[in-house]
């Protein structure tokens, strides 16, 4: 059976929990391939908001859940969100990767000392300790779950790790490096006991899912413009947020991937510094950014806001091979008479179509607008009939609108949301 691939492709925060959650029905499994806790997927049921920030939200569909090697695990937050869903009577049947990285107390604190170094060129991390564990990992000094299973192995790391912790504590960020280490590594070496039952090799446990017949749903965190590469470089995260990282990120063939749900919210949002051409400030702004609850799932920070951009959004289906998009809070845009959307950039007197790559480029392109007619702000009841008769139930204005991201970005819509609770949503067919 192949694997669905979910990706954001604006900032984050486009909706992917909610979409994953509704999807995991139809799965076996439900797994993660990026990032780390800086993710903040939120579903709402029955009025209660519940937020995951490691685990997959097919949590609380009792899916096997898998955390691939791509997700650096911080482990305090992964025995919280374990804890959390046994309390609830969910003892989940989860596999977390012994490649994947661990993150200590150590990350998160150089990840605030990185960004107080950086001055006004911060770039307004979760301070989750994502940046930090990452580039550990790419310096060849990581810790990874299953160390923490193994006596030597453990020791043999947490020397390496300790060494280079010091260096840079002491060296470049002037803070006590020894006691913070110390301190880290011994809040690690008490966590693997709970862990024993979790940590495996998560890539077998993918693939075994798929050998059998069984489907997988592969939930990416953040989103295509946070990309380490393809991002607002360097203002992105640290991890590949593409689709081809599922595959690498758990150990799948890339071939096993056969659709790809790009998620887009009706306008954009972006947490942290970094550039974006569609930012709208002022009384606009505001408005948007209250109607559309746009605060961090994570951090709690508001959110800055802009309208559609469908420049980013092609270069993204593109890129990620999206064969179809969800469209999430198109009610948050109702009432707003004229919609803008980016069919275009221009810069230095030319039109282009592509992000460029470059920062100080990016930071001055504007945005060629085409408006499009807005929709009635309905009341939540007002949308769930609407729903009921499909697309065509529908306000018109939504109908076009939903049309003309189709037409910018070169994918079909399959799936609309419309409000808040986990049912707003309404299924396109082909
Ligand atoms: P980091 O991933 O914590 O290093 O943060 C790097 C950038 O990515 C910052 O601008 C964060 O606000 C942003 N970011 C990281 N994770 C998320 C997310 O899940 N949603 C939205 N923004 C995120
Ligand atoms: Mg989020």
């Amino acid at each position: 059976m192949p694997a669905t691939a979910v990706v954001g492709l604006q900032w984050g925060d486009e909706g992917k929990g909610k979409i994953v959650d509704y999807l995991a029905e139809r799965f076996d499994a439900v797994a993660r391939f990026n990032g780390g806790s800086n993710a903040g997927h939120t579903i709402v049921v029955g009025g209660e908001k519940l937020a995951f920030h490691l685990l997959p939200s097919g949590a609380i569909r009792r899916k096997k859940l898998i955390v691939g090697n791509g997700v650096v695990v911080d482990l305090e937050v992964l025995l919280k969100e374990i804890d959390d869903l046994e309390s609830r009577g969910l003892h989940p049947d989860l596999v977390v990767s012994d490649r994947a990285h661990v993150t200590l107390r150590l990350h998160r604190l150089r990840d605030a000392w990185e960004e107080r170094r950086r001055g006004s060129d911060a770039v307004g991390t979760t301070l989750r300790g994502i940046s930090p564990t990452f580039a550990d990992r790419a310096a060849r000094v990581g810790i990874r779950m299953g160390d923490l299973l193994d006596k030597d192995a453990f020791r043999r790391a947490a020397s390496l790790l300790e060494g280079w912790n010091q260096a840079l504590a002491s060296g470049v960020y002037h803070e006590d490096g020894p006691s913070v280490t110390r301190d880290s590594l011994e809040r690690a070496a008490s966590a693997a006991d709970g862990l024993e039952r979790v940590v495996g090799d998560a890539s077998s446990a993918a693939c075994d899912v798929l050998d059998c017949g069984g489907s997988l749903l592969l939930e990416g965190a953040q989103g295509f413009f946070l990309d380490i590469d393809f991002g607002t470089y360097p203002y992105v995260t640290a991890s590949h947020t593409t689709s081809a990282y599922a595959a690498a990120g758990l150990g799948i063939p890339p071939q096993s991937i056969k659709n790809v749900i790009g998620v887009v919210k009706a306008y954009c949002t972006r947490v942290g510094s970094g550039p974006f051409v569609t930012e709208t400030k002022g009384e606009a702004g505001d408005a948007l950014r209250k109607k559309g609850d746009e605060y961090g799932t994570t951090t709690g920070r508001p959110r800055r806001v802009g309208w559609f951009d469908a420049v980013a959004c092609r270069y993204a289906v593109r890129v990620s091979g999206v064969t179809s998009l969800a469209l999430t809070k198109v009610d948050v845009l109702g009432g707003t008479k004229s919609i803008p959307i980016c069919v275009a950039y221009r810069i230095d007197g030319s039109t282009v179509h592509v992000p460029p790559s470059r920062l100080t480029d990016l930071q001055r392109c504007e945005p060629v607008y085409e408006y499009c007619d807005g929709w009635p702000d309905l009341r939540p009841e007002e949308w769930r009939e609407a729903a009921q008769r499909g697309l065509k139930g529908l306000p018109p204005g939504v109908r076009s609108y939903v049309k003309k991201i189709e037409d910018l970005s070169g994918a079909p819509v399959k799936l609309i949301s419309y409000g808040f609770e986990r049912n707003d949503l309404l299924e396109l067919s082909p």
